[in-house]
């Protein structure tokens, strides 16, 4: 029975940064290897959701701004996601929804806003679900189905409904590990090393990518090299996940830039091949790799589908990496502009 009632829902959801990357997938949003990322602290969505339930009434959504502003195309994505929930929460098909998003971060910075933003959608539905049902939910079952339905908009979303690192895809290594939903890796996971790894990311260009992530996606179901980056992916899972509880950040380090340059070079591989990369993320990537070279210096490198860069880091090293990208590589970014960044506390109800 679906009741009459209204109300007002609000979470905030972090960005994550994947380490071991999502790349390729296969019906319904089902990753086609494991991921492991880490959420952010600073870079949030947060989405308030006015919503007003009556069997009478049909699905629509009123109203929806992003940072203020009305924004068409995204709300036509937002609205449709919620009418496919409608199979999972029947309330949905008699809700009316007035939305407003804002994010602390830029749009294109790197950073996908897709992600926290489908993670903080998720996690207001789950908990008007839980309001109508009056039936308690305990924590582990409500961010799993969080999770869950955060994959079906984004699938690097259902990563960002917890803290700290985070397992997406079924793995033999972590036993629970899925691939409908993502998992949070626990304290025995993760030496302490990793307790306060920062992650400051590099603006090479912030203008819209010329090949989304989705169509990427697509590319790699006829990619010559899939069988080989399911095993690599294999292999650099096993191997991040031994870094990360033994606390060797060279080793992480080494991980993390082989995915990164691997996810690009996937691209340059697909039919037809695409380059994301911009001249100043490779000066860039070079001038880190001399840095540390020339320092003993831990800062490492990562990519997302786009040409800017994610310097992650231990904490220890944040002097030097603050003069690093004062003196060497703020000049390749655009004006000048970067974001620091930190392991984050996961979402919040607001
Ligand atoms: C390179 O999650 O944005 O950032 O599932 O089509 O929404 P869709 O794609 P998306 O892909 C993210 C790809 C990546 C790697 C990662 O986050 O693991």
């Amino acid at each position: 029975m679906i009741p009459k009632t209204s109300g007002q829902m609000g979470w905030q959801s972090p960005a994550n940064i994947a380490l071991v990357k999502y790349w390729g997938k296969h019906p319904v949003q089902l990753p086609m290897n494991p991921s492991v990322s880490f959420v952010l602290k600073e870079s949030v969505v947060r989405i308030r959701m006015g919503y007003s339930i009556d069997p009478a009434d049909q699905f629509n959504l009123n109203a929806f701004t992003l940072n203020g502003n009305e924004n068409p195309a995204f709300a036509d994505r937002i609205a449709d996601y919620l009418r496919s929930l409608a199979g999972f929460f029947p309330f949905l098909a008699h809700a009316r929804l007035n939305i407003t998003s804002e994010s602390t971060f830029p749009h294109s910075a790197g950073i996908a806003s897709s992600a926290a933003a489908f993670s903080a959608l998720a996690l207001c539905i789950c908990q008007i679900d839980a309001i109508i049902r009056e039936e308690p939910v305990d924590d582990e079952t409500f961010f799993r189905k969080a999770s869950e339905m955060a994959r079906l908009g984004s699938g690097s979303a259902c990563r960002s409904v917890y803290d700290g690192f985070t397992l997406w895809g079924e793995t033999t290594e972590v036993h629970g590990s899925s691939d409908e939903y993502a998992i949070r890796l626990d304290d025995q996971f993760i030496h302490k090393a990793f307790s306060s790894i920062r992650d400051s990311v590099l603006i090479v260009d912030n203008s819209t990518k010329k090949v989304s992530s989705s169509a990427g996606h697509t590319l790699m179901d006829q990619h010559p090299y899939r069988p080989a980056r399911i095993k690599q992916a294999e292999m650099n899972l096993i191997k991040l996940l031994t870094t990360l509880r033994n606390g060797d950040i060279q080793t992480f380090g080494e991980i993390i830039e082989n995915e990164a340059l691997s996810l690009h070079g996937l691209m340059l591989s697909s039919n037809p091949g695409y380059i994301l990369m911009h001249p100043h993320t490779i000066n860039i990537l070079n001038k880190i790799r001399e840095f540390r070279q020339a320092n003993q210096s831990q800062v490492y490198f990562t990519l997302d589908a786009g040409p800017n860069v994610h310097l992650i880091y231990p904490e220890k090293e944040t002097k030097a990496v603050t003069s690093l990208i004062q003196n060497e590589l703020a000049g390749y970014c655009q004006n000048r502009q970067w974001i620091d960044d930190a392991l984050g506390n996961g979402p919040c109800m607001i």
